[in-house]
């Protein structure tokens, strides 16, 4: 069964996180589908908006530990690499639909979308640091831009989680439904009945400003996460991870 489920109604693309037994914690092939689909999306003509959603109760538990100690990605080729680089590239309205775990990745790739709409069980964290790695996918510029830097450095420090108001509160999303993809499907297809071009100029023009920060950023943080990646604190914590695993 794909990790990914890939479909289209009308001009939407929907792209969702398909591994629920997992809480859709995302592997090197999720990232390279992922990847696939929404460079494909972006040079496809049919193609006016793209949401991103998960099947059940989660949105994603961020990377998958295991496949982060079996094969850390090391290089701008790599599968999440390239995932990041789609999704900080793409350039037409990117929606998405975000209810329970917002993990990791499953919150720093929101800081990429135009519109994001939570469920009240929506809860957003970057443990980042508790995991003995610091932020990734350009979050260490979009964050502290979107939040100030107090609050910024201290979600980041503490690995604290949030909940749909204070994301609401920050401007992290845009709307509390408690049927997010309904909404977030609604947002979509209103878009994309808009002039197309008009569209893709307008999104250009709202990234413009920080779109060459962010690579550079991005460049930056992935160096030094992949080094973070082989160092004692981070397989202290993973270990601590399958600790808990094989336990319960
Ligand atoms: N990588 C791999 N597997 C993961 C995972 C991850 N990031 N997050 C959850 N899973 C798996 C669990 O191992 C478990 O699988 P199992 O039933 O085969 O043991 C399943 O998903 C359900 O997770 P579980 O931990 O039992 O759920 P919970 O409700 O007790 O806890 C979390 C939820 C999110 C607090 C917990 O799963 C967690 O801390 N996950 C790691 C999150 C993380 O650090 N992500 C990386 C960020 S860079």
């Amino acid at each position: 069964m794909t990790e990914i489920l890939d479909t289209q109604v009308g001009t939407v693309r929907y792209l969702a996180l398909n591994r629920a037994s997992k809480m859709n914690a995302i592997t090197r092939d999720m990232y390279a589908r992922l990847a696939h689909s929404l460079n494909e999306a972006a040079g496809d003509f049919g193609v006016r908006a793209v949401v991103i959603t998960s099947e059940g109760d989660h949105f994603t538990a961020g990377n998958d530990i295991m496949d982060f100690m079996d094969n850390p990605p090391t290089s701008d080729s790599s599968e999440v690499a390239t995932f990041l680089a789609a999704l900080l590239n793409f350039p037409k309205p990117l929606i998405a639909a975000v209810k329970g775990n917002a993990v990791g990745v499953g919150t720093t790739m929101l800081l990429h979308c135009d519109v994001v709409v939570a469920t009240p069980t929506a809860n957003f964290s970057m443990p980042f640091t508790s995991l003995g790695l610091v932020p990734e996918a350009g979050s260490t510029f979009l964050f502290p831009a979107l939040v100030g830097y107090q609050r910024a450095a201290r979600i980041f420090m503490t690995g604290e989680s949030f909940g749909p108001e204070a994301a609401l509160d920050m401007g992290l999303i845009s709307e509390i439904n408690a049927d997010a993809l309904s909404a977030a499907t609604k947002i979509a297809e209103h878009i994309a009945q808009q002039p197309p071009q008009a569209i893709i100029n307008t999104k250009a023009l709202l990234k413009a400003r920080h779109h060459d920060s962010v690579a550079a950023v991005m460049r930056a943080e992935f160096e030094i996460f992949a080094m973070a990646l082989q160092s004692d604190e981070a397989m202290e914590a993973f270990m601590k991870f399958m600790a808990k695993k094989g336990s319960s």
